[in-house]
């Protein structure tokens, strides 16, 4: 029987027309790997694992600035495998010829950058794209930015950015999905399937890189690459499960971080690179420190000089050095002084070259740079549509008092205000280096050209960002007094978030808050249109506008994407991927948190609270309005008690009470109400689904959970689930939800 099936399987292999027929199969690939790695002389095995940027570009400090005609020589000398910061088909393919005809061994370069949402035609900034929890759209828009950006060169992004972030002073919480695990997890395989597609073979596909491994974003008050300190159950539980995801979607590469974790820095940690990341979860892809993040194991004083942080990175398991120049210099003397072995080194090679197998770098080292082809690709009109559309998705509607929005494309005067309503320079937001801003549509350019004919668009800037220059504000309320409805477009600089762009405050900088002031007393409707790259605390402005639209950055299609939500045209669904506080003193501040023993339940003094401002949050994780409006109900179990192998299905009815097309993202949240020992949180997010549904209409939404949903990091350390009460809640958000509850029994 196993025969038959084997035979047909072999017969359907055969027969069926594969398009990459030219794809090495792995055996071929390790065949050829150690056939390589048998000429290669120890140099040039060093000599792969080493990577350095482009003279001109640093997203780093510098520490060994190279000039081009340097690197030419190190290249033909076999001692560059990789180069970051390198792209256009032009320069790839001049470095490439290098390698290829003028080293030994004619071992290409791999090209890597940051394309973290979008090449040319700029996505929303990851938190962003989040919002939309829209994971084919999400998965779309890392496919679009791989093929626009394998056309000019690029093998390898820097991307996705997995770390969850819980803290929104943390400025880099703009390239990743937000605060939680599950929701961040299902993100993180989307992009890089969109990344990787089916397979690394095809031209349009690019390596991804989950990183920073691991627990980056809890750096201690926010600030960037500050030291993180937590249980082992926080960090599997929180922490690591979007990387065991991206493993999972078959990512192909993994960062190390630049934080202490534990007290051991992330790039010198074994438990993580090694024991996690291989030896658990059977990684074999390839491993690159963070931008000098090997060097700076000296600073922290994890490390006695450069050579012993370059032996930490190796026994780590770190396989190439970003930028670092520490295992083109240590390397040799540390394999001759056995404190490194070289078959330790042949293993990190190995990953290298199997994945420039991969690529096909060996069988035509230049079929990615095609000039013609990135011509042909880069800002293509259905880019561009996809852009807007996910852009759109992206949008969050934080407040529609009175139906102030949509707004009526026909109205006489529209009043378009703020420092970020014309500012082409802000709106791709961070990492964004390889865009171009004057591509990118401005809110006042989208209305433009959104409004009728007959409509007068009158623009005054107000204020700056940042700067206390008042001066502009009255100009501003003149205006803002000749017409309908008032756009203030306020918000931050791109360059506020991102790395190394934390803030201590979370309210509006510079003088804005006053000009939100200033045109609330106008008494004219007020759509105030958010640009941030993280939560806001913003308690003011949800008193002052009569709407509140959180837009982020959302890269080339901006004003469109705006306009199109503004009026009508998309009736907003994006739902927060973070917590937006009240006020910076309650960071962190998340929903899946847990009770304490004295949870504020407004009853009095000894509770968990602050004697200044409430507990909650001023917009909950997964909260975000809609033009129309959903009623839930219904909220049944097919069963009340669950015996652990069984599968729990959970069904509820949602419905359209209101008068117009809309989409709603349904959320699933469970409390294990008393897990033995351990406190769980008092709510995590363990499904999610997204339906459309037109005025009147009805859904049922059914969704099923089983035991791996309810297991945790026990207090034997094992991961189960723990037998007794269960609550179930479904919701349009994580605070109003409907509840029911059931138990799960011990055993079978
Ligand atoms: C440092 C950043 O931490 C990392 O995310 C990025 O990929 C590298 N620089 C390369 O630009």
């Amino acid at each position: 029987m196993k025969y038959r099936y084997a035979l047909l399987a072999l017969l359907f292999l055969c027969c069926k027309p594969n398009p990459q027929s030219q794809e090495p199969t792995e055996t071929e690939i390790q065949t050829a790997v150690d056939n390589l790695l048998r000429e290669m002389s120890l140099s040039e095995k060093i000599g792969q694992m080493s990577q350095y940027s482009q003279p001109t570009i640093a997203s780093g400090p510098e520490r060994n600035p190279q000039k081009s005609d340097m690197y030419h020589d190190m290249i033909r000398e076999g001692k560059i495998g990789s180069f970051l910061w390198t792209w256009t088909s032009e320069i790839t393919r001049e470095l490439q010829e290098i390698a290829v005809n003028e080293s030994r061994l004619g071992i290409p370069l791999l090209f890597a950058v940051d394309i973290i949402h979008g090449y040319k035609t700029i996505f929303p900034i990851p938190l962003g794209e989040a919002a939309s929890w829209d994971l084919d759209a999400i998965e779309q828009s890392a496919r679009i930015a791989a093929i626009e950006a394998t056309a000019a060169g690029i093998h390898w992004t820097f991307a996705p950015m997995v770390d969850i972030a819980r803290d929104s002073r943390w400025g880099r919480i703009a390239e990743g999905a937000g605060e939680d695990p599950y929701l961040g997890s299902e993100i993180a395989r989307a992009r890089v399937k969109g990344f990787q597609g089916n397979s690394l073979y095809e031209k349009n596909t690019m390596l991804a890189c989950a990183k920073h491994m691991a627990a980056y974003g809890a750096a201690e008050g926010g600030r960037d690459y500050n030291t993180t300190d937590m249980s082992d159950r926080v960090l599997r539980e929180i922490y690591l499960p979007p990387f065991k995801a991206a493993i999972d979607a078959g990512v192909a590469t993994i960062m190390s971080a630049f934080n202490e974790l534990n007290g051991i820095p992330a790039t010198g940690n074994r438990y993580l690179l090694t024991e996690i990341l291989r030896q658990e979860w059977g990684f074999d892809g390839l491993v690159v420190s963070d931008w000098t993040s090997i060097n700076e194991m000296v600073i922290h004083g994890a490390a006695a000089d450069d050579a012993e942080a370059a032996e930490l990175a190796m026994l780590a398991g770190v396989d190439m050095d970003m930028m670092g120049d520490l295992y083109q210099s240590h390397l040799h003397h540390l394999v001759q002084s056995g404190r490194i072995s070289e078959t330790q080194i042949d293993q990190s090679v190995r990953h290298i070259l199997t994945l420039k197998h991969k690529l096909g770098l060996f069988k035509d080292p230049f079929r990615y740079c095609d000039a013609e082809r990135e011509q042909h690709v880069v800002f293509h009109p259905d880019h561009l549509l996809a852009a807007r559309d996910i852009a759109a998705k992206s949008i969050v509607l934080l407040k529609n008092r009175t139906r102030t929005l949509p707004l009526e494309p026909r109205m006489a005067k529209i009043a378009v205000i703020g420092p970020l309503a014309d500012n082409h320079k802000e709106l791709n937001g961070t990492w964004a280096a390889t865009g171009e801003a004057d591509r990118s549509v401005t809110l006042l350019e989208g209305i433009t050209s959104a409004v009728s004919k007959e409509t007068e668009v009158l623009y005054e800037k107000g204020c700056d960002i940042l700067s206390d220059d008042r001066s502009g504000i009255d100009r501003a309320v003149q205006l803002a007094q000749q017409a309908d409805a008032i756009v203030l477009n306020v918000g931050e600089s791109a360059d506020m978030s991102g790395e190394a762009k934390s803030r201590a405050d979370l309210d509006l900088p510079g003088v804005q808050l006053d000009l939100v002031k200033a045109l609330a007393a106008t008494q004219k409707p007020l759509v105030v249109v958010l640009t941030n790259g993280r939560a806001l605390a913003i308690p003011e402005v949800d008193e002052l506008a009569d709407a509140i639209l959180e837009t982020w950055f959302l890269g080339t299609q901006t004003g469109h994407a705006i306009s199109d939500v503004l009026f009508g045209k998309v009736n907003p669904s994006g739902k927060l991927p973070v917590t937006f506080p009240r006020h910076v003193g309650q960071i962190p501040l998340y929903y899946n948190h847990k009770n304490t023993g004295r949870p504020d339940l407004g009853n009095g003094d000894y509770t968990s609270k602050y004697l200044d401002i409430d507990n909650e949050p001023l917009y909950p994780f997964g909260f975000g309005l809609s033009y129309t409006t959903f009623e839930y109900a219904d909220l049944k179990l097919d069963k009340q008690t669950l015996p652990m192998k069984d599968t729990l299905n959970i069904t509820v009815k949602i419905r359209n009470s209101g008068n117009r097309k809309g989409r709603e993202t349904v959320q699933l949240y469970i409390r294990d109400v008393a897990a033995r020992a351990i406190g769980r949180p008092v709510k995590e997010l363990k499904r999610f689904a997204q339906i459309d549904l037109a005025p009147g209409e009805e859904k049922i939404v059914g969704f099923s959970l089983n035991a791996k949903d309810f297991s945790f990091y026990r207090h034997d350390n094992r991961f189960a689930p723990e037998p007794g009460l269960i609550k179930i809640m479904v919701g349009g958000n994580s605070k109003n939800v409907l509840e029911t509850t059931c138990t799960l029994l011990s055993g079978v």
